[in-house]
């Protein structure tokens, strides 16, 4: 077991933890994973994510719409997730970006209201954390003549090197959960062994994405403890130092808010 872990994309919010967000808070811990960071992806989730982080001393959160749910958005929201992002635990405003993988809103909407919530994060200049699906072709347009939040990241990261020199060079940050495991995750591994070390993050996305071992079953925290060790053969380092160099990419991504454990 490594010493201090953090998973910054989780969904304790969703149903399938109604039942024991506490147990699996505490199994987290056991696996060395002290602080999770839950994200939204509607209102109703987001105001649920920062009831967690107020009654988990663990949980911290980001607010926002995620593409899914584009048709429900409206400026009222807007005007919440602005409110929302004063709260202590809250760090900033995620998942938004574009899906056109399962294209469930119009594309136009889509842009519509990602646009609208970068914008409030570029203003705010809070860390934000993006989705972004089958819709590369689309984000960078989206975003080119627009100001942007210094602290950006593209959460579950499966483009390619061509996408991810792209991305670095404006600034983005990574983050990989379970996907990188997977025996069919080459492409992903080898992005990830291009990506500097300080750009990525570990997330699990739970309950979906369990890594290789667990798959099919219920994704949680804990795993981030697996995923690590893949992460670390990537990069060629043990799982000590690679853990040591994730906090402070944490630390420093989502800055002051974000309590030191
Ligand atoms: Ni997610």
């Amino acid at each position: 077991m490594s010493s201090t872990l953090i998973d910054i994309h989780a969904h304790l919010e969703d149903e399938k933890f109604s039942e024991d967000v506490r147990e699996t808070i505490e199994r987290a811990m056991e696996a060395g994973v002290n602080q999770i960071i839950n994200v939204g992806c509607s209102m109703p989730e987001s105001e649920k994510v920062i009831k967690i982080s107020q009654e988990y001393p663990q949980c911290y959160c980001l607010v926002g719409v995620h593409p899914h749910n584009a048709k429900e958005f409206n400026d009222v929201d807007l005007a919440k997730i602005d409110e929302y992002t004063k709260l202590d635990k809250v760090l900033g405003i995620g998942e938004i970006g574009l899906d056109y993988f399962y294209d469930f809103a119009p594309k136009e909407l889509q842009i519509e209201v990602f646009q609208k919530q970068w914008k409030l994060a570029a203003s705010l200049d809070v860390p934000v954390e993006l989705h972004i699906r089958d819709a590369y072709e689309d984000f960078f347009p989206a975003i080119s003549n627009l100001p942007a939040p210094t602290k950006k990241l593209l959460h579950c990261f499966s483009g390619d090197l061509e996408i991810a020199k792209k991305a670095l060079d404006l600034g983005f940050e990574f983050s990989i959960g379970g996907v990188l495991t997977f025996p069919k995750s080459e492409v992903t591994r080898e992005v990830f062994k291009y990506i500097p070390v300080e750009r990525i993050h570990l997330e699990t996305d739970c309950p979906y994405l369990a890594p290789q071992g667990k798959r099919g079953k219920r994704n949680e925290p804990a795993n981030v403890s697996i995923t690590i060790e893949t992460l670390a053969k990537v990069k060629n380092l043990s799982v000590d130092e690679l853990s040591e160099i994730l906090i402070d990419n944490a630390h420093r991504f989502f800055g002051k808010k974000l309590g030191f454990v």
